[in-house]
Formats: structure tokens, C-alpha cells, sequence
């Protein structure tokens, strides 16, 4: 469920930053403490996400860093000046009578959070001028400030097939309403028995550390969709080895959502892309294949567009962090990004493995085997992402799974 940036984070609290400790652990209190007005204005207002200017050590860095990228690449790529935004992602008309659309536009609240034409994904076409100039006044994930403009655009214009367009092509399911599932990796999982419920979905998402070996009858083995940002995936790697993590889930028809959190999530799609060894930056020499399997082609990778990010944190995951100064580090989880992109393409949706309210009886992950509790990461804001699934639940938008 939290995406381990505890790395960067233990180094942002070792440069010296004394205070942030007291904010952190006064984080810790209030995120443990929410009130439920809170929960609720925060979802009431939604709006323009104001970021703070990138002078943390975090923005800092990767500044530093996508700089010493664009020196060393000599032939510039230009966004295209004539090019004009492609309409948002059309969605492919839907049959389905009860869909998540028709039921969030039937809700008083969520109808004035929804915007269903904001676009998911992004493809070469959106480099364009316009989008450049835009994005590069917003920090990562949100936009592309400080990021080398040749790796940004090199890779986008790979992004180049229909498949990159939409997540996936509604023409492959005969009519009716197209179901996911999307598995989050809490505690609630073991023992569950969930496993056939889940793989009858006909698309399911996974993300991180998604263990399935030896947990099949509780989470399933199907896997349409593994999201990720190469942190988390990195990460998860390292950090659940020991439970059986020690591969990224691979598959004929597996797609692979990138969340463009960093840098080096454009360097990595790109050389995944063309499925050669990652040519610079901190995951120089990586070989993608590693992880994605043999298959290098564009069709296999998806990249969930900044301006999704956007979107989604200021009307849906708009926390109290962003009043903090850990307000660049903020961005909502790996899984609550997973789920929230579901909901945007899916006619239905159930959510399992996802924060319930009685999260402290279960371990942090289904996999643990003595358990552990829920670790809350200062970069995410569960609580709130708890009041958003149990929000979205109760006006019938998702099927949260509880016990
Ligand atoms: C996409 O771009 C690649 C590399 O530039 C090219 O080989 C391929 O034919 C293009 N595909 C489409 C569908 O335009
Ligand atoms: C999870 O399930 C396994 C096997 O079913 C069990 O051995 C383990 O103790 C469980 N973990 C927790 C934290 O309950």
C-alpha cells in the first residue's frame, strides 16, 4: 500500500533538516486523529493544487540532475510548435447501465468531483509547445520542471501506438460493462479467500509488491495491469524479496502502467521501450527485460499522464501535507493511484487489499507472515485515502472489500 520512498525520505531527514522531525511526528498525530470535516472539506474543495516552489532538497536534486542530462545530449528535441492537443482521450462509448460514470454523476458530491474527460494517459501527441511550456512550471508527478526536454520528448514520441491512446480497447469485451478488480497489498488479504472473485474480473491491476505465489487462493494469479514508478518497483523488490517478491509480474497479455514520478521513470520507459540498457541517470545500465520480460514494444507500456496527477490530487486526494513542508514530497499512493485510474476507465470497479476502517486488526501486507502494522509514509496521506474508499463505497461508485 505505501510505496517505500522511505529511502529518500530518511535522507531528507538526514540533511539536517531538525525540524522537519517535529512536523513528522506531529504528522503522525493529526494523520491518526483525522476529523471527519476535514476529510470532507478537503473533498468539497476542489481546485487549483498549489505546490510548493521546488527548493526542498528533493526538487533540488532532481533539477541538479535532469541538467546534467540535457548537457550531455547533444542534438535537441523540439516540442512541435504546429501540433495541436489532441481532444481528450475519447472514451469508447460504453453499454454498461450501471457504471461507475452513470453512478458518480447520480451523486450530489461526486458529481462535482468527476471530470471524465480529464486525459489518463499521455502519448507522443501530447508534445506539443503548449503542453511543454504548461507542465514545466509544475513540479514531478505533476508536470516537468527541471527535466531534461530531450529524454522527456524522446520518450514520448515512442508512446506512439493505439494502444498507448487508452488503457485498454472495449472492443475486446463483448458489450456489457467492463469489470476490474484492483489489488492493493493490505493485510485485510490474508486468509481472505478472495482469489476466485478477483481473477472473474475481466481486468485486474496490481501494483508493487504483489506477491502471488502461495497466495492464490486469497488474491488470485490473474494480472491484467501492474502499476508502478521505478522507486516503488525498485523498492518492492528489495524490500518484500524475503515473502517471495522477487520478480515483477510478467506476461503475454500484462501491460504496464508507469507513473511518471521522477526522471527516471521517462529514462526507463524509453529503454523499455526499445528494450535496450538504461543509458544514464541512477538506473544506468539497468536492463528493463529484467523486469518486464523479453517483449520490448510500445503497446506494452502505458503512462499515466501529469495532468491526471493533477487532477486527481486536487480533487480527490487534496491532503493537509500540501500545507506542509513536506508538500512536494506529497502525492497520493501507488494504490490509490491504481484505483483512481480504474475509475476512470472501468465501467465497475472493486477494490480489495485497499485502508479499511478497522486496519489495525491486519498486518501491513497479506504477505507477512507475523504481522506487522500498517507503516504510514510522511510523502502519503492514508487517512484520507481511507475516507475517499469509504466515501466512494457508501455512494455505490466501488466495491470496497471489508471484513
Ligand atoms: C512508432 O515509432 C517507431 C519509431 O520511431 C516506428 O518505427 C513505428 O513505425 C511507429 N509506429 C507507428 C504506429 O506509427
Ligand atoms: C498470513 O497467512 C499465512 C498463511 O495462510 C499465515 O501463516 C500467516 O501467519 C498470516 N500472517 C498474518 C500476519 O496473519
Amino acid at each position: 500500500m505505501g510505496s517505500p520512498h522511505w529511502k529518500r525520505l530518511c535522507l531528507l531527514l538526514l540533511a539536517g533538516l531538525t525540524s522537519s522531525l517535529l512536523l513528522y511526528s506531529h504528522y503522525h498525530a493529526t494523520v491518526e486523529a483525522p476529523t471527519s470535516q476535514r476529510i470532507i472539506a478537503s473533498l468539497l474543495q476542489p481546485g487549483p493544487l498549489v505546490l510548493a516552489p521546488s527548493g526542498t532538497p528533493q526538487g533540488a536534486s532532481s533539477r541538479s540532475w535532469a541538467l546534467g542530462g540535457s548537457l550531455e545530449s547533444g542534438n535537441s528535441f523540439k516540442p512541435s510548435a504546429e501540433l495541436e492537443e489532441p481532444e481528450p482521450s475519447r472514451k469508447q462509448p460504453s453499454p454498461c447501465l450501471h457504471s461507475v460514470m452513470a453512478r458518480a454523476k447520480a451523486d450530489p458530491k461526486f458529481r462535482e468531483i468527476f471530470r471524465f474527460n480529464t486525459p489518463v494517459l499521455m502519448w507522443d501527441q501530447h508534445f506539443t509547445l503548449e503542453t511543454w511550456n504548461r507542465l514545466k512550471t509544475r513540479h514531478v508527478p505533476y508536470g516537468w520542471q527541471g527535466l531534461s526536454l530531450t529524454v522527456v520528448g524522446s520518450t514520448l514520441q515512442l508512446l506512439n501506438a493505439s494502444a498507448n491512446r487508452h488503457l485498454f480497447d472495449r472492443a475486446a469485451f463483448s458489450g456489457g460493462c467492463v469489470r476490474c478488480a484492483v489489488v492493493g497489498n493490505g493485510g485485510i488479504l490474508n486468509g481472505s479467500r478472495q482469489g476466485k472473485a478477483i481473477d472473474s474480473h475481466h481486468l485486474v491491476f496490481r501494483l508493487n509488491g504483489a506477491v502471488i505465489k502461495g497466495f492464490e487462493e486469497d488474491v488470485g494469479t490473474k494480472v491484467s495491469f501492474y502499476g508502478f514508478t521505478v522507486n516503488t518497483m525498485k523498492n518492492s523488490l528489495i524490500s518484500y524479496e524475503e515473502y517471495g517478491f522477487t520478480q515483477v509480474p510478467q506476461g503475454k497479455d500484462l501491460r504496464y502502467i508507469f507513473i511518471p514520478s521522477d526522471i527516471r521513470d521517462y529514462l526507463m520507459l524509453k529503454s523499455a521501450i526499445q528494450g535496450s540498457p538504461v543509458p544514464e541517470g541512477s538506473d544506468k545500465g539497468d536492463n528493463p527485460q529484467k523486469y518486464f520480460g523479453l517483449e520490448a514494444s510500445a503497446e506494452k507500456f502505458k503512462l499515466l499522464h501529469p495532468d491526471f496527477l493533477q487532477y486527481l490530487t486536487a480533487r480527490f486526494l487534496r491532503s493537509e501535507l500540501l500545507n506542509t513542508q513536506f508538500s512536494s514530497l506529497y502525492m497520493p499512493s501507488t494504490g490509490a493511484l491504481m484505483l483512481l485510474t480504474a475509475l476512470h476507465t472501468c465501467d465497475q470497479v472493486s477494490a480489495y487489499g485497499f485502508i479499511t476502517a478497522n486496519y489495525e486488526q491486519f498486518s501491513d501486507h497479506y504477505y507477512e507472515v507475523e504481522k506487522k502494522p500498517l507503516v504510514f509514509y510522511a510523502n502519503h496521506d492514508m487517512m484520507l485515502e481511507a475516507a475517499l474508499w469509504r466515501s466512494l463505497h457508501r455512494a455505490g461508485i466501488i466495491t470496497l472489500y471489508q471484513r
